[in-house]
This record gives C-alpha cells, sequence and structure tokens, in this order.
C-alpha cells in the first residue's frame, strides 16, 4: 500500500536546516511513502473571523491535508517551542470548529538544532498541539538532531552512518505507524 504524506516545515529560513533534513529524510523514507510538502508561509495569522470564508491559502492548506494519509512535523525549535509560522497553520488547520483537518490522522514529529537539545522541547509543545487536536501520534521512536554543519550535505545525503541508520529506521517505524492506524480504521476524508 502506498501512503501519501504531507509534511510541514516549521522554518521559514532560506537556508533552513529542518528543510535539509526533511531532504534526507525523505531520500531515506520507504518505498511505500509519498511526500507533499504542506507550505505554511504566505498563510496570514488566523483568526476566527474567517472561518465563514476561509481565503484561498487557508482552503489550499485545508484540501491538502484532505488528500494526505498522514503528516510528519519537522520543524525548528523557537525559545523552547514551536515558531509561530508553525503554529499559525495548525491552528488554521484545526478550524473551523468541526472540521479540524488533524482528527485522527496519523502523524509524527522530528526536529532539528544546532544545540545539544536538538527540539526536544519544541517537540513536547508540539505533542501537546497534536494531542488536542486528535492526531494519531508516533510516540516512538523520538527523534531529536543536532545538525552540525556537514551531517547531510545540500542535496540530503547523510555523511554518517549512523545518522544515516537511525533516520531510516525512523522512516520505516513512521510508515508502519500509518499502516497500523489506518488498517485499523481508514480516515474518511483521506
Ligand atoms: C532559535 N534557536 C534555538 N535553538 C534551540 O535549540 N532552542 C531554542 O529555543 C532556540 N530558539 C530560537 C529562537 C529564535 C527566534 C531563533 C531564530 C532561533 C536556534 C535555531 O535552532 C537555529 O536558528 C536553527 O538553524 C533553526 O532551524 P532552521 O530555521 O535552520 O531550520
Amino acid at each position: 500500500t502506498t501512503y501519501k504524506v504531507g509534511y510541514f516545515i516549521g522554518s521559514l529560513a532560506s537556508g533552513s536546516i529542518n528543510r535539509k533534513l526533511s531532504k534526507a529524510l525523505i531520500k531515506v523514507a520507504p518505498a511505500e511513502l509519498e511526500f507533499t510538502e504542506i507550505p505554511i508561509k504566505d498563510l496570514p495569522l488566523y483568526n476566527p473571523d474567517f472561518d465563514e470564508d476561509y481565503p484561498p491559502t487557508g482552503v489550499a492548506l485545508k484540501e491538502a491535508l484532505a488528500g494526505v494519509h498522514a503528516v510528519l512535523f519537522i520543524t525548528p525549535e523557537y525559545n523552547r517551542s514551536i515558531p509561530g509560522a508553525l503554529k499559525n497553520a495548525i491552528d488554521w488547520a484545526s478550524r473551523p470548529w468541526g472540521k479540524n483537518s488533524f482528527d485522527h490522522m496519523p502523524a509524527a514529529v522530528i526536529g532539528a538544532s544546532p544545540g545539544a537539545i536538538g527540539t526536544a522541547l519544541a517537540q513536547q509543545s508540539l505533542r501537546g498541539v497534536l494531542s488536542f487536536c486528535n492526531a494519531r501520534q508516533m510516540t516512538t521512536p523520538e527523534a531529536y538532531i543536532q545538525l552540525k554543519p556537514g551531517l547531510i550535505t545540500d542535496d540530503g545525503d547523510i555523511t554518517n552512518p549512523e545518522t544515516e541508520k537511525f533516520l531510516t529506521d525512523f522512516m520505516q517505524e513512521f510508515r508502519d505507524h500509518t499502516c497500523r492506524v489506518l488498517t485499523v480504521l481508514p480516515r474518511t476524508s483521506a
């Protein structure tokens, strides 16, 4: 079975190390996973006034999420939490009330930082948000990536064999997790 995965990159930076990590993850992922980026940078700040009539960027986000089986979050840590741009996108996706795009959706979180904590606190914060959004999160393995220069090339090749194996296993587990969740009861909107 093939699964469509929508991935969110929590950083808007042109030289984002998390974007680099996303390239590496896609390269080592099992063939059954197909990836589409879910863009977040052009979303206005969410406001409930939009619930009656979502703007095109909001509609595009909802449609993109309706078209995937699972979501993968690849995010930096900002001030020990997730970047505002990512939280904004999640808020858009969770609304209007009763039309939460993440309901029962398989999800995984991962992130990279130059620092040793490797986005652990951002991921903890993100998991709380995704729990409330009723996403079906992969809880193990966790992946806190300290990304130092040279670990991943610009093309997304991983230069350290141990890291390559770790990320390969992570993506296989995500495939298995998605399969388990959707085999028990498929999501109707995906
Ligand atoms: C950071 N950075 C950071 N790093 C970290 O490990 N914990 C943190 O709490 C923060 N806080 C933080 C806040 C803000 C506003 C910025 C801009 C940066 C550093 C961060 O990990 C680093 O800039 C990464 O390169 C960000 O990821 P991307 O954008 O390269 O993917």
